[in-house]
């Protein structure tokens, strides 16, 4: 699959958004090293901060359709202007815990809402020196 399909995939997936309250609708597209797909997008809640963003709702699904340690590459689209989404501290955090159990420094897409911009990352950009399940010995499988 091309960078351009796993972006159409998050954009499909930022469609199905609930975010009521920030009106910024994220998706968010997992590959597996099959070629397997999961998505997510954000689910906000009443109480704001309980709000669910899109990679952790696709990193869950991705556990549940094949496993946080066959995760190949991630892709994320969000808002509606020409500013790239790139994912948050938190998000960051737990691509890391991903990237660690499947050995590789996951690549990471990030396109606009409009479409206009496609930046390209991998997790170590994003978040050097994180603390991951290797700081606790967990091992990948
Ligand atoms: N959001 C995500 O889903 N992923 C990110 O990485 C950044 C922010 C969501 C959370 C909230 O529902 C909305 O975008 C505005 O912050």
């Amino acid at each position: 699959m091309t960078d351009e399909q796993l972006i159409f995939l998050a954009r499909s997936a930022a469609g199905k958004a609930y975010a009521p309250y920030s009106n910024f609708h994220v998706g968010c597209a997992v590959e597996s090293v099959d070629g397997e797909i999961a998505t997510g997008a954000n689910m906000e809640n009443a109480c704001y901060r309980l709000g669910l963003c899109a990679e952790q709702s696709a990193l869950t699904a991705a556990q549940h359709s094949f496993g946080l340690d066959k995760i190949a590459r991630i892709a994320v689209v969000g808002g509606t202007d020409s500013i790239a989404c790139t994912p948050c501290g938190g998000c960051r955090q737990a691509i890391l815990e991903a990237a660690q159990l499947s050995r590789q420094d996951l690549p990471i897409l990030c396109g606009s809402g409009d479409g206009s911009k496609l930046e390209r990352y991998t997790i170590s950009d994003l978040l050097p020196s994180g603390f991951g399940p290797a700081n606790l010995n967990v091992k990948p499988a």
